[in-house]
């Protein structure tokens, strides 16, 4: 006998009747009061993620400094995933990619300079002390991959972005592939991290209008990343810009990928194969970028 039939305090269940819930479950979403049935366990779905979001959000706004250009760690499977868009993207055996990844991740010249000269910049205030890449470490991986003579950043901030292309460029460098960067940006203060020895050895910091900057480029673009003012009609003008400069193959990037199909309408216009990567911050309200790449 169900023990609930012989309690003193006998409670009902739909069980005692001979129907199972599941298949009660599927004879209500079969009714007109399916939507209030289900309104409970989706009310509860929603606020278990709205309330990680505003914890990680509290959290956030007391323990970060950052105002625009966020920087957060990748999730492992975001990374994963960033490992194998390069792999793919550049034709190069997913260990190899692996193993870039961790080079730039476990450089601790390259972190201990950004430590220090964040905690010495001007404008250390809007700045965290914790050195995080993101997506940063699949432009590296790319750089090394491809190997590339010339690359060019437009958009360069604190030179973040400029100091992982630089390291890859010295990597390549040591291996007998010398490469130089050119970093684009019209904000006379940026790029206070790669203006040290020796990633400012291999960047020519321009400070300028992008599109002027590229249309005045005096050698050829093997590696050209898009990362300067993300309007469509900015990031448009500027492939533009730069396609009558490019090097035969070369490859091209956008860090606005998530926010336009710029990159991808200028690769089918001219030919070239595109493919897009979403990063997955960890621990951030962030949603993230990605990377665009057309080649
Ligand atoms: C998102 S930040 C660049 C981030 C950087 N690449 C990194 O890895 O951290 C955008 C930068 O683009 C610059 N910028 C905006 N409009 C520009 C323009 N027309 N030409 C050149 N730089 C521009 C801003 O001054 C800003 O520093």
């Amino acid at each position: 006998m169900n023990p609930k039939l012989s309690s003193p305090l006998f409670t009902f269940t739909w069980y005692n009747l001979g129907v199972d819930a599941t298949t009660l479950r599927r004879a209500i979403a079969r009714t007109r009061l399916a939507p209030v049935a289900a309104f409970p366990k989706r009310l509860g779905r929603v606020a278990r993620h709205d309330a990680r979001v505003i914890r990680t959000s509290a959290r956030w706004l007391f323990t970060s400094r950052e105002h625009h250009n966020y920087t957060y760690e990748l999730t492992k499977l975001s990374r994963q995933h960033l490992t194998w868009f390069v792999s793919v993207v550049c034709d190069t055996p997913v260990k190899q990619v692996r193993g870039y990844v961790e080079e730039i991740e476990s450089d601790d010249t390259l972190r201990g300079h950004i430590e220090r000269a964040t905690a010495g910049a001007a404008r250390r205030g809007l700045a965290d002390k914790q050195v995080r890449y993101a997506r940063r470490v699949g432009w590296y991986a790319i750089v090394r991959a491809t190997r590339p003579s010339h690359v060019v950043e437009t958009g360069v901030d604190k030179g973040l972005g400029s100091c992982v292309l630089a390291a890859a460029l010295l990597r390549n460098a040591a291996d007998g592939h010398p490469g130089r960067l050119t970093s684009l940006d019209i904000n006379p203060e940026a790029g206070y991290l790669a203006r040290t020895a020796p990633w400012s050895d291999v960047v020519d910091l321009v400070i300028g209008d992008s599109i002027a900057a590229i249309t005045a480029l005096d050698r050829p673009v093997d590696l050209f990343l898009h990362d300067s003012d993300h309007s469509r009609a900015h990031e448009k003008r500027e492939f533009e810009a730069v396609e009558p400069k490019l090097a035969p193959g070369a490859m091209l990037l956008t860090d606005n990928v998530t926010h336009t199909d710029v990159l991808a309408a200028h690769a089918e216009r001219t030919g070239r194969r595109f493919l897009a990567y979403r990063e997955t911050p960890r621990d951030h309200w962030y949603p993230g970028d990605g990377i665009g790449v057309a080649w």
